[in-house]
């Protein structure tokens, strides 16, 4: 094979994607700099391919060059996977020129969207079409659904439709060699061999390219109740969330816990959003059930749940959105405890997955561990307590340096967590990923048989290690 040098590469893509699609001067910080701005790195060049056939061309080049690749969607995620490395040899390929939707199948109940299509964009569409696409999260207006598969994104509904992986159906790719595998196939049965879908979801952009996934579609629910219930301490929150399944069954589409500290941070930054009970109480929790009933009957059981919690000393309050407005501004609230997060400063961010059954005792443990540990240390518990997800964060005591407390801290509080959440039967990541963040920590805490099982797998489809290479799996 034929290799190309640097100079011949963006010629190379420039004649592939057209040249005002390959960036290499100006303010390219969109790109390279992580939404968290912990990191920030330098591409050769930013490439923004329109098509799958120019995607398939520009690993073709980047392959006979020998150089590497990072897919990037909305640039949105939390472990820093999706910018370049500092090295400035990198391409940054960018998929959001790649946004149509392709089409919507109403008998199949499924939608073909590309990779580059923002989340709020798919959900719109599905909507208009007189479907619900469930996937959600607080990035929604600029994550795209590539990136979602790529990370395997959670979100707020996984209680009821589950993780990004659940709801696909099929996908397009093109792998490491620049060939493309049409897999749009739209079945729900399929039992030809390994589901290379599976691999792909997750894999963070390490393993392939996605350049355009069919998703499954939903009826759109007839009515929607939303309440935000005070609730004494997490194992009460936990009772709540048995109660919740109990009585509303499939009903049941969104359970999420916000500790008071991290509540507090929403009311600091926002105080416009008016966070309700927030100061009565240790947690509170907002919770959803969606129903193809009339609002009447849907009404009357969501109603009996709070009842039969305040009854048995599992809720101290609550208030039922009586509109959708009022409904969306709970969320709304909810989905700024990133924001304020934020605003506040750097802190040690944690994304981990444990059994139900074992998060009263874990946050029990873990949060009197950490207080004598480090002194004033404040946490911003928050999650999606429905599938056993908690973001456990740890910010610096009041009057010390954010920074500082990150140099200093980080990898003592992440041991205590991590050690904590295997202690549990827990996963140090749910929801967000590896990326570069966790990539050196993953092997203190996977089973050893799966790491060596990935890395055979990365090494069988990309043995050049073109595909975002040191993220997920280190190989040396
Ligand atoms: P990017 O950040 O661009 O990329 C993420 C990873 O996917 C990278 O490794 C990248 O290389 C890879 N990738 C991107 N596109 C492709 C592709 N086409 N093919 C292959 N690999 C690709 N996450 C949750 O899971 N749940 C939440 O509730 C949630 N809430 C969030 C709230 C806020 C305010 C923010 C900022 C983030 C949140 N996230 C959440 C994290 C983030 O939004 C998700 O990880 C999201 O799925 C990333 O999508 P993206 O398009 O921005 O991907
Ligand atoms: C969330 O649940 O809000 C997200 O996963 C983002 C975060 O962890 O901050
Ligand atoms: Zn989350």
């Amino acid at each position: 094979m034929t290799t190309l040098s640097l100079p011949q590469l963006l010629t190379t893509l420039r004649q592939a994607v057209g040249e005002p699609h390959v960036l290499t001067e100006g303010d390219l910080s969109a790109f390279e700099q992580d939404w968290r701005k912990r990191s920030r790195g330098k591409a050769l060049a930013v490439v923004r391919p329109g098509s799958t056939p120019e995607v398939a061309a520009v690993v073709k080049a980047c392959a006979q060059a020998g150089v590497s690749i990072v897919p990037q969607g909305g640039n949105t995620g939390l472990v820093v996977g999706s910018i370049p490395d500092a090295s400035g040899t990198q391409v940054l390929l960018s998929l959001q020129r790649m946004n149509a939707v392709r089409n919507i199948d109403a008998a199949n109940l499924a939608i073909t969207v590309e990779a580059g299509c923002v989340l709020q964009n798919l959900q719109q569409a599905a909507e208009q079409a007189g479907f619900l696409f469930p996937l959600s999260l607080g990035s929604e207006g600029s994550c795209t659904i590539g990136g979602n598969l790529g990370t395997n994104a959670g979100g707020t509904q996984v209680v009821r439709y589950g993780n990004t992986r659940e709801l696909c159906l099929g996908l397009e790719v093109v792998n490491a060699q620049g060939e493309i595998w049409h897999g749009l196939t739209g079945l729900r049965k399929d039992n030809t061999g390994y589901d290379l879908r599976h691999l792909m979801i997750g894999s963070e952009g390490t393993l392939g390219i996605i350049t355009a996934a069919t998703m499954k579609l939903y009826p759109l629910p007839a009515a929607k109740l939303t309440a935000w219930a005070g609730v004494p301490s997490v194992q009460h929150a936990v009772e709540l969330l048995g109660l919740a399944h109990q009585h509303l069954g499939a009903g049941l589409t969104g359970f999420e816990m916000m500790g008071q500290f991290a509540l507090s941070l929403v009311d600091k930054h926002y105080p416009q959003l008016r966070v309700p009970l927030w100061q009565d109480t240790p947690y509170c929790v907002l919770l959803e059930n969606s129903d193809t009933e009339s609002e009447m009957h849907a009404r009357e059981r969501f109603e009996h749940v709070l009842e039969v919690a305040f009854e048995r000393g599992c809720v101290s309050d609550a208030v039922v959105a009586e509109s959708l407005s009022q409904a969306r501004n709970l969320w709304h609230i909810r989905e700024s405890i990133t924001l304020a997060q934020a605003e506040e400063g750097l802190n040690i961010k944690h994304d981990i997955s444990l059994p139900v059954s074992a998060i009263a005792a874990f946050v029990a443990q873990t949060d009197a561990m950490l207080a004598r540990e480090i002194e004033g240390v404040r946490l911003v518990n928050f999650g999606h307590l429905g599938d056993g997800n908690l973001h456990y964060n740890v910010q610096a005591p009041v009057g010390r340096d954010n920074a500082e407390f990150l140099r200093t801290q980080e990898d003592r509080v992440n041991t205590l967590v991590y050690d904590a959440v295997r202690g549990f039967g827990g996963s140090i990541s749910a929801e967000h990923g590896v990326g570069s963040l966790k990539v050196d920590t993953l092997p203190d805490y996977k089973d050893p048989t799966a790491l060596a099982m990935m890395r055979r797998l990365k090494q069988a489809l990309d043995p050049q290690g073109i595909l975002n290479p040191g993220r997920v799996v280190q190989l040396s």
